[in-house]
């Protein structure tokens, strides 16, 4: 009988919230799937691009980044900065030919236990139906792991950076935080950079 498929799942939590609810959950003895491992951080905002592709690279089927709800990140607006890092990443699998459902930011508070088994449950069932990375998007993986190691190396390059900075610049000027026009900007301002990515 052939092995059942159990993901790695790599989670960047914030302390103040993620971190907290995963801890409260486990505490209130709310089952959740045993596949995340988690890395804490004091704020989503100091998630770089590089890091969800280095994860992938490196052996994760999925990456998760749980952060605070909207306007009430403990630095103010960390968390509108992970979602133009998100965003980019986004963009980096689908040039690579890469599942982006692969990669999810959501939010849950502190208080949120259940909301965090809900939301990483989910992601768990998500990445399980997608299989090991290369089984939905029909590539090789390590082929897939290669040019996701490529485009991390990238990613911590100076053009691509300086390409997110002014993204995040414009979403601060606009005030527009919808995913949707981050999408936007980070075309507008990383897509020449990313068209250097080999793939
Ligand atoms: Fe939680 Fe910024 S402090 S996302």
């Amino acid at each position: 009988m052939p092995e059942q498929f159990s993901p790695k799942i790599l989670g960047f939590l914030c302390n103040w919230c993620c971190y907290t609810a995963a801890d409260s959950a486990g505490v209130g003895r709310y089952q959740y799937p045993p596949n995340l491992r988690v890395i804490r951080m004091m704020c989503t905002g100091r998630l770089d691009p590089s890091f969800p592709l280095e994860g992938l690279a490196q052996g994760a089927d999925g990456i998760f980044v749980g952060g605070c709800h909207p306007g009430e990140c403990h630095y103010i607006d960390g968390n509108y900065h992970a979602l133009v890092s998100a965003s980019l990443v986004h963009a980096v699998l689908g040039r690579l030919g890469i599942e982006k459902e692969r990669f999810l930011i959501d939010w849950a508070s502190a208080a949120e236990g259940p909301n965090f088994v809900k939301i990483i449950t989910a992601f768990t069932k998500k990445i399980s139906t997608l299989g090991p990375l290369g089984r939905a998007e029909g590539r090789d993986q390590a082929e897939l792991r290669r040019n996701l190691a490529a485009a991390a190396e990238t990613a911590r390059g100076r053009k691509l950076r300086t390409g997110l900075i002014n993204a995040g610049r414009e979403m601060m000027k606009t005030g527009d935080f919808s995913r949707t026009a981050i999408a936007g900007l980070v075309h507008d301002k990383c897509d020449k950079a990313l068209s250097e990515l080999s793939v």
